[in-house]
């Protein structure tokens, strides 16, 4: 019974770990693109950035956890990646092919990109508070602790932009969009996650991402 616990636990932190990661480093991305694209934009340029360090900042919290329990997390690639769906959905290719330019060139992409951040920041706020009011969270000290300090600083990751889309005059998510983003939350849920979980073969990183 102990070994199953453990084994969930660890199943939520190597999901977590992977996505806190891909945010960080998807969000250097989009610093570099904003600092050419809207160099005047400092407020903005501020707001994204500390969205980024928070996201290292969570990937290293989960990085300790397992650390800590001296144990790695599963080898779990872009299948589990919120963002990497969600760009696979929208922009009909990979994350890694999504290249600078496309964005810096095309403000139609560049908001659809900022859409697709703060849908996945939303699902974030909104996961984060059912995972807190769980009793299986409640009963381990470190990983609600980690999800404490997520819930303080996801709302502002959220805001600033919706802001910054209402004030550029374009339109927040659509339906298409929103059926995106639950198609993604409940494959997750309902069969990734369960399958993560029961699949003994599944295996282990030999090391951590960074
Ligand atoms: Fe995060
Ligand atoms: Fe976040």
């Amino acid at each position: 019974m102990k070994q199953l616990f453990e084994r969930l636990q660890d199943v939520i932190a190597s999901v977590y770990l992977y996505n806190e990661y891909t945010g960080y480093i998807e969000l250097e991305k989009l610093l570099d693109v904003l600092h050419v694209k809207y160099p005047e934009e400092r407020t903005f340029i501020q707001a994204v950035q500390k969205h980024c360090d928070d996201e290292r900042k969570h990937y290293l919290m989960f990085r300790n956890y397992f650390k800590k329990r001296n144990r790695l997390p599963f080898d779990i690639g872009p299948t589990y990646g919120y963002v990497d769906l969600f760009i696979l959905h929208v922009f009909k290719k990979p994350i890694e092919d999504l290249d600078r330019e496309e964005i810096l060139e095309s403000d139609r992409r560049f908001f659809q990109l900022c859409r697709l951040i703060m849908m996945t920041e939303f699902r974030g706020m909104r996961q984060v508070d059912k995972l807190l009011k769980s009793p299986f969270i409640q009963k381990d000290s470190t990983l609600y602790r980690i999800f404490k300090v997520i819930e303080r600083d996801e709302p502002s990751h959220c805001y600033p932009y919706q802001y910054w889309l209402k004030k550029s005059d374009t339109h927040l998510p659509r339906f298409q969009e929103r059926i995106t983003d639950l198609w993604i939350h409940y494959t997750l849920l309902l069969f990734k996650i369960p399958f993560l979980f029961l699949n003994p073969r599944v295996k282990r990183l030999e090391a951590f991402y960074a």
